[in-house]
């Protein structure tokens, strides 16, 4: 079998981040999403990847940190997608790509818990066309929605429904087997002007071919806003094995669940798990509460924060009220000002979201 991975996208819903990086490069418990789909998909024995991009900055960015996938013991073959023409459309671009063999399509922004190992091995030693996975969710018009009958079968697929028919919702994990090809080529663009997997999908329900839905009972977080990247980092954060691999000085408290990287400082601070604290961050006279990932090279002192992700080369320092729910991109500085007058003085990307007390 062969992985499919999409890895396109503007990621505007999480501006200003996604400018200057792709929203797949973002880390979740200090590692990029994209990797963490690799390393799913490793795990359940595939490594044969291909990785849809797009055309501009944020394609080339995923091709530099993913490499030719020699870091994971996988091969990775990029192709690129000129415009978000739709995830259907990134099949049919990748048609010579994936041959005739059966594959797994994975969005490389879905954090899914427990792998997908057991899906792999189920749709492998099956007879089905192919699988798709499906999860309650709380405003299933966001989504794919599935329409199951009353023996558990597909009755109908719709793409982000006005009134949806069930709360089941498509998670980005779908396997195929070749007859896919055909359905990409049937289908017609939706009313967002995108090729649609979930129209591929009922197209193939309505051809009689096997489509199995496999319901999954864990989390799953499409991380496509701030809040879904902060709640995708507590989850994963609650599921790491915590190692401290950095220095905690004598004066500080540092929580079981707490994982410090190599060569990380923690000098008169409370750190509470589940946290992790990145490779060369120095954390000074601060209170780090939980669910919260700090990034390397990054220095907070004499400040509170909490549930947050903080990333590379940034530092907060000398901050009087406690930051909370908070993105934090690359090389930002959030430090009091001495200069008068006392004011909240920002310098803020276009897009920025600032929350005031
Ligand atoms: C896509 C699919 C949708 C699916 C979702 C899962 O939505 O079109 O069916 O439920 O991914 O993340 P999009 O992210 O394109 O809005």
């Amino acid at each position: 079998m062969k992985a499919l991975i999409l890895s396109g996208g503007k990621g505007s819903r999480l501006y200003p981040l996604t400018y200057t990086n792709a929203k797949q490069l973002i880390p979740v418990a200090n590692k990029p999403v994209l990797f963490r789909v690799i390393e799913a998909i490793k795990e359940a024995g595939i490594d044969d990847m291909g990785i849809v991009i797009g055309s501009g900055e944020n394609g080339r960015k995923v091709r530099a940190a993913v490499g030719d996938g020699s870091q994971w013991d996988v091969h990775i073959t990029y192709i690129v997608q000129d415009e978000p023409k739709g995830l259907a459309h990134a099949v049919l671009i990748a048609r010579d790509y994936l041959g005739d063999e059966r594959f797994v399509m994975f969005l490389g922004d879905n954090v899914i818990e427990g792998g997908i190992s057991n899906l792999i091995r189920e749709f492998k030693n099956s007879d089905y066309h192919a699988q798709i996975v499906l999860t309650p969710v709380a405003e299933p018009q966001h989504y794919g929605v599935a329409e199951l009958n009353p023996d558990g079968s597909i009755k109908r697929l719709v793409e982000k429904p006005r009134e949806p028919r069930s709360n089941l919702a498509l998670v980005g994990i779908y396997m195929f087997d070749p007859h896919v090809h055909e359905a990409v080529r049937a289908i017609k663009p939706s009313w967002r002007g995108e090729l649609e997997i979930t129209d591929a999908i009922q197209w193939l329900v309505e051809q009689g071919y096997r489509v199995h839905p496999y319901i999954h009972r864990g989390w799953w977080i499409d991380t496509g806003k701030p809040i879904d990247m902060l709640a995708a980092n507590s989850k994963v954060l609650e599921e790491l094995t915590p190692e401290i691999r950095g220095f905690v000085d004598k004066d500080s408290l540092v929580d079981e669940r707490v994982t410090v990287e190599e060569g990380a400082q923690i000098i008169n601070s409370v750190v509470r798990g589940p946290t992790i604290i990145g490779e060369n961050t120095r954390i000074i006279n601060s209170y780090i509460g939980p669910f919260t990932s700090i990034y390397y090279n990054c220095v907070i002192e004499e400040a509170e924060i909490e549930r947050c992700i903080v990333l590379e080369n940034s530092q907060i320092k000398h901050v009087p009220v406690r930051i909370a729910d908070s993105l934090i991109g690359r090389n930002v500085l959030i430090q009091r000002s001495e200069f008068k007058p006392r004011a909240l003085k920002f310098t803020l990307g276009d897009n920025s979201r600032v929350g005031l007390i």
